[in-house]
This record gives C-alpha cells, structure tokens and sequence, in this order.
C-alpha cells in the first residue's frame, strides 16, 4: 500500500489528539504495589490546574458565612488534615460540632466519608461542611457571588477549565481534585516495604503485634480496609451518636463507625469519631483493657488482646514508623501565599 497524503494527514491528526490527552489530563500517581484508585477520574479528570485552584479554595475562610473559618481550620496540614485543638469539630462563632474531624488522606482509594458513610460521592461531600450551621453555615450561591468578584478565581478557573467563571460544578470538582492529590505513602514504613530502609528491632516487633491484632481492621497499605466496625467503644453519653445505624436503620450496625487508617496517627489526634482520647497509650489501653464488651462488637475484636507493657511501648513504635513528615510539611498542600493579597 502506497502512502497518500491523506494517511498522513490522519497521522498527524492522531498525534496531535493523543498529544493534547497527555498534555490536558496530569496522571494521577498511584504509590508503587497500591491497590488501584475508586474515585471516579473519568468524570473528573485528573489536573494541575484545577489542583490549584482546589487548594485556594479548602484554605479560604470566605467560603463561611462570615468569613471565618476555611476548610483548613479543622483540617490543617500540621495534623495531616485533622485538627487538635478540640474534641469535636470547632466552626463558626465558636460552634463546637458533633464529631472530631478526620485526617484528609488517600481519599482517592475511598468510597465513602464520614464516620458513619453517609456520603458516597467526594465531589459532593463540601456542600456538608460548607451549609452546617456548626461549621461555615453558608450557602453556594453567596460562596460563588463573593468568589466570581475576585480576578484571582477568575484566573485560576480559566487556567483550570478554559472559562473564567466559577460554577458550583466547577467548585466542586476543584476541591475534590485537590482532596485526591493529598497522597500519604513516604512514610518510613513504606520505606521499609520498598527495601530502603529497616525496622528497629522494637518497631519490627511492633509491626509483628500489629499484624496478629489490628490488620484485619486496619489494613496495609492503606490502613483501613474501608468498612464499619464496632472496636467496643461504649456509647458517648452526652452525644448518643449510633454511627452507622444512623445511616442504614439496622440495628446489627449499632456503634459502626468508620474504620480510619492508621497513616501519620502521631499528627492526627484527638482520637475516634468524637476525639475521646489524646494519646496513643490511651488507645492501646482501651484494646487491651477497657473494650466494653457490648454485644455487637466486630468479631476481630472479641478475643483478648493481651500485651505486656514492653510490647505497648513496641506497638506505638511501629504506629510512629507510619508518620510521614514529607505529607505533613509538603510546599504543594500548605497555604497557598497568593491567597493573602487576592483580589
Ligand atoms: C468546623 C470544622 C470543619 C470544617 C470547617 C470542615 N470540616 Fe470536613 N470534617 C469535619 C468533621 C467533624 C468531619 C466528620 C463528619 C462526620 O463524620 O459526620 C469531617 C469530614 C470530612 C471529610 C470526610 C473524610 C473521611 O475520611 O470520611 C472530608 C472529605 C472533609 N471533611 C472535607 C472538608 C472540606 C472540603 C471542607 C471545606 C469545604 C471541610 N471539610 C470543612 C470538620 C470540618
Ligand atoms: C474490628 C476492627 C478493628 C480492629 C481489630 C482494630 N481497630 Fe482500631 N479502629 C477501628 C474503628 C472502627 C475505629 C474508629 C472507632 C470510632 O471512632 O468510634 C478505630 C480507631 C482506631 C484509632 C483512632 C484513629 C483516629 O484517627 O481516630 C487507632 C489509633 C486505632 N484504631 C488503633 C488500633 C490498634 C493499635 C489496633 C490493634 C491493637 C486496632 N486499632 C484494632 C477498628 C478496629
């Protein structure tokens, strides 16, 4: 078959359409032997561009009804988008919520957010936070009015979209962009895993102990395994807070919360869905000592744990080794510096 102008002509399209594929959508960097990512890039493909436009937007108080309070106000870099300050979630006018604020990473390979699941689409999850009168008790048509008056979203929604203006849509997609890009997998860990570095003897034991008591809940690489168990906490009496039965009416789903991961738990506390204990130790106590041993719980939990004092201290040594410092002080994720002067 002789070549003709027209296959060439074809060629050259081909190339040019592939070329503008790869130019347009960043890919999305899934950490090396790691499960494959469930947000859905299709609908919202993976992008620089909106990435930044994202990061404005979760560190931006006007986002709240009187200008306060940014999503990074509970969800600070520092604590690997948790917050410490308090218990339970601390919004507008001093409002203190109902729950403690989660760390925000590797929300790409989840399904479901909240403690209890309620919400199974990230790109919609902001509009909770956004319109709770605990938290910024705004609405999105005020948050896109005071938004689409500043040249700087503007440009950052033509960089990202082609178009300067910001639509709820847009918004939305941006600051869910932004949560996917927060991937945690540098931790030492995850060096131990790829061969680059080594265990302490007393993080290797600890990592021993983990696996025969938490991994089944709490599974590598991502430290949960993205259900709902019953870890025998007793009911808060002051919140009555049911978890999971809120959500599926059943009563077999009684105390269900979400199972966290374990990732940069150092930076992350207070601990459990309303942030009842501060520290580590406090946490192994109440697996080896305190589990009410309520009717529904899991049953990975209903054997004993038993733990000498020594192998506790080897436990919280490998439950370190899962900080990871470049997440927490990453330039990519902090405050956008821009966003002081924008206009
Ligand atoms: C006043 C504090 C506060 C503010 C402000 C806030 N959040 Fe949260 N965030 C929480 C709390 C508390 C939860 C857990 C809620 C629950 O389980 O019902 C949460 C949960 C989440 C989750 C689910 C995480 C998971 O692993 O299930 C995401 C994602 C999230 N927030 C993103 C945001 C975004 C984006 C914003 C800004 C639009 C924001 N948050 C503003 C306190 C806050
Ligand atoms: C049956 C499943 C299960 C097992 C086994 C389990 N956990 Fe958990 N873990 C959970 C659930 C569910 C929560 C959240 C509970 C809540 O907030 O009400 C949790 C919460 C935690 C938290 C708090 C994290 C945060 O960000 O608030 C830590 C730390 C923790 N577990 C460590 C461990 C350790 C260490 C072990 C082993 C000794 C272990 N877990 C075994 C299910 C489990």
């Amino acid at each position: 078959m002789s070549i003709k102008p027209l296959h060439i002509i074809f060629l050259c399209l081909f190339f040019i359409v592939t070329a503008f594929a790869i130019i347009d959508h960043n890919e999305f960097p899934v950490p090396k032997d790691w499960p494959k990512p469930v947000y859905d890039f299709k609908s919202n493909p993976y992008s620089n561009e909106k990435i930044e436009l994202g990061c404005s937007l979760f560190y931006d108080p006007s986002l709240s009804i009187n200008n306060s309070t940014s999503c990074a106000s509970c969800h600070s870099p520092y604590n690997a988008f948790a917050h410490t300050d308090h218990q339970l979630s601390h919004g507008i006018f001093d409002s203190i919520g109902t729950r403690n604020a989660p760390a925000l990473m590797n929300l790409a390979w989840q399904s479901n957010f909240m403690w209890d699941g309620s919400i199974d689409n990230l790109n919609e999850q902001a509009l909770t936070p956004l319109t709770n009168p605990l938290e910024m008790g705004e609405r999105i048509e005020n948050v896109l009015t005071k938004l689409n008056q500043k040249k700087y979203y503007r440009t950052l929604c033509a960089n990202a979209y082609g178009d300067s203006l910001l639509t709820k849509d847009r918004f939305l997609k941006s600051l869910a962009q932004f949560e996917v890009s927060l991937i945690s997998a540098e931790s030492k860990y995850d060096s131990v895993i790829r061969h680059e570095a080594n265990f302490t003897e007393q993080e290797s034991n600890g990592y021993k102990i983990f696996k025969t008591n938490c991994a089944a809940c709490h599974q590598e690489p991502l430290f949960t395994n993205n259900s709902y168990k019953n870890n025998g906490l007793s009911l808060n009496s002051s919140l009555h807070d049911f978890g999971r039965m809120n959500v599926t009416h059943r009563s077999k789903d009684s105390l269900f919360f979400k199972v966290p991961s374990l990732r940069n738990v150092e930076y992350s506390f207070p601990y459990m869905h309303d942030g009842r204990f501060t520290k580590l130790s406090e946490v192994i106590r109440h697996y080896t000592s305190s589990i009410s041993k309520n009717p529904d719980i899991s049953k990975e939990l209903i054997k004993d744990i038993v733990l000498s004092s020594s192998e506790k201290v080897d436990l919280i040594a490998f439950l370190l080794t899962l900080s990871d410092k470049k997440f927490v002080f990453n330039p990519q994720h902090s405050f956008p510096k821009q966003l002081i002067n924008a206009q």
